[in-house]
């Protein structure tokens, strides 16, 4: 972000010192990881970090030149990453996890055919036409959310608002009750630590029982939309016909809880942390909500802004399946990688003026925050409709916000996968 950068001072000076000294997993570096960005991408876009073996990937084209190869920078991460390449997965954890269910590799974590196959299966869920015409709907639950707090004057954004725009819209679009939703955000936020890798043991072995326990719940939702069909998602899978797809049954537990566990992850944190970014540039910057008021069709490339300078998914990981190379760099068989995301989206050789925030910039829709090639964000137009829908009720109705003093440490998630700031704080006229 261009106004993001009052976090903490990481105590390496980041600007200097040599690039295999910085751990790129340190909670500081991640508050505010752009200037480490910057030094990789110009003295070393692909570079290897000698302490963890992980190998980042940093430039714009460099980053479409692995998404462009998925059968050789794989998608199929979990193994690799359980077999310690990231510290390891704890005997206490495996032995929680082994009390549910083994997860399918379904979409984010498979290659083709099998991707082919359960991509086609959740894109049925959320075809275009469905989500189109989703806009009164979501603009009554945004308008709903805000009645909460209007009267207040105040509100921290993240908790009030952000978290439960798109879980509410993800939880409808299950099937799954309205009142289970804190049980969602719960489960949610344990499969963040799962992914994230820098959490600490007994972090990690609470987000294992939740793990357990929203696998349990969602056994029960799949079980009575077997009974009882209904009009969503899960009766949609559950009743899929895989036959279609050359495979002649129903998904098993393992398939159907990994596209669950999917949707409610990836369609909630990410929604999430873009919602509260935009209200915080729209604070910190009045002249750039001004011109966005005035303009309400800057609101889309505005939205698109955000994305590019938040990239919610900041990296992604990726694993070599043979010796290769990436822009002549070598990569060997089994290697790890990082296609870093947040990195791609600054990068100067593809967007003018990388870092400055511009509503009407003519390219921001190129952007990366929603990925390239065959692993493209499924719920991207989705989440640009809710935010497309979202944005003009929160500027209008949260009339001239401004940051509630004292209270605002903009601090990040420390994950390496996902970025947003933990609170937002703002108070608002009515
Ligand atoms: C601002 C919101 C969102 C952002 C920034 C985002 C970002 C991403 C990114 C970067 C990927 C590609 C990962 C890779 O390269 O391997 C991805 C994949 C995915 N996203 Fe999203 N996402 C968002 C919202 C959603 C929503 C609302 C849903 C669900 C409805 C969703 C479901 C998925 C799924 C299932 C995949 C895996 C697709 C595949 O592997 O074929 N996302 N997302």
């Amino acid at each position: 972000m261009a106004h993001d950068d009052a976090a903490a001072a990481p105590r390496l000076d980041i600007a200097r010192c040599p690039l295999a000294d910085i751990n790129s997993f340190d909670p500081d570096l991640l508050q505010d990881p752009y200037v480490f960005y910057r030094r990789l991408r110009e003295e070393a876009p692909v570079f290897r970090d000698p302490k963890t073996g992980i190998v980042s990937v940093a430039t714009y084209d460099l980053i479409m030149e692995v998404n462009r190869q998925p059968m050789v920078f794989s998608n199929n991460f979990g193994e690799a990453l359980r077999a310690g390449s990231v510290g390891g997965m704890d005997p206490e954890e495996l032995a929680i996890l082994s009390e549910g269910v083994t997860v399918a590799n379904t979409m984010l974590t498979a290659d083709p055919p099998d991707h082919t196959r359960y991509r086609k299966l959740a894109m049925k869920a959320f075809t275009h036409k469905r989500v189109e015409q989703m806009g009164d709907y979501v603009a009554q639950v945004t308008n709903d959310l805000i009645d909460r707090f209007i009267d207040d004057g105040y509100c921290e954004f993240k908790s009030a608002f952000a978290n439960h725009l798109p879980m509410t819209v993800i939880a409808d679009a299950l099937g799954a009750p309205r009142a289970d939703m804190d049980r969602f955000h719960r489960w949610s936020d344990a499969f963040v630590v799962q992914l994230g890798g820098v959490s600490d043991r007994e972090t990690r072995l609470e987000a294992a029982r939740r793990i357990v326990e929203f696998q349990r719940y969602f056994i029960e939702r799949i079980e009575e939309k077997r009974a009882n069909p209904t009009e969503d998602v899960i009766s949609d899978l559950v009743h899929a016909n895989l036959a279609e797809e050359g495979d002649p049954r129903a998904m098993d537990y393992s398939e159907l809880l990994s596209i669950l566990q999917q949707l409610l992850v990836a369609g909630n944190e990410t929604t999430s942390h873009t919602l509260t970014a935009g209200l915080y540039y729209l604070t910190a910057d009045p002249a750039l909500r001004a011109r966005v008021t005035a303009d309400p069709s800057l609101i889309p490339s505005f939205v698109e802004e955000t994305l590019r300078l938040l990239s919610p998914t900041n990296n992604m990981w990726r694993v070599a399946t043979r010796d290769a190379d990436i822009g002549g760099f070598p990569i060997r068989k089994g290697e790890v990688l990082l296609v870093r995301y947040g990195s791609g989206n600054r990068d100067a050789h593809r967007f003018i003026d990388p870092d400055a925030f511009d509503p009407a910039r003519p390219d921001a829709r190129d952007h990366l925050a929603f990925g390239a090639g065959i692993h493209t964000c499924i719920g991207a137009q989705l989440a640009r409709k809710e935010m497309i829908t979202a944005f003009p009720i929160i500027i209008e109705r949260l009339n001239n916000p401004r940051f509630a003093a004292g209270r605002n440490a903009f601090r990040y998630n420390p994950n390496i996968l996902l970025r947003g700031v933990l609170e937002l704080h703002v108070e608002f006229d009515r």
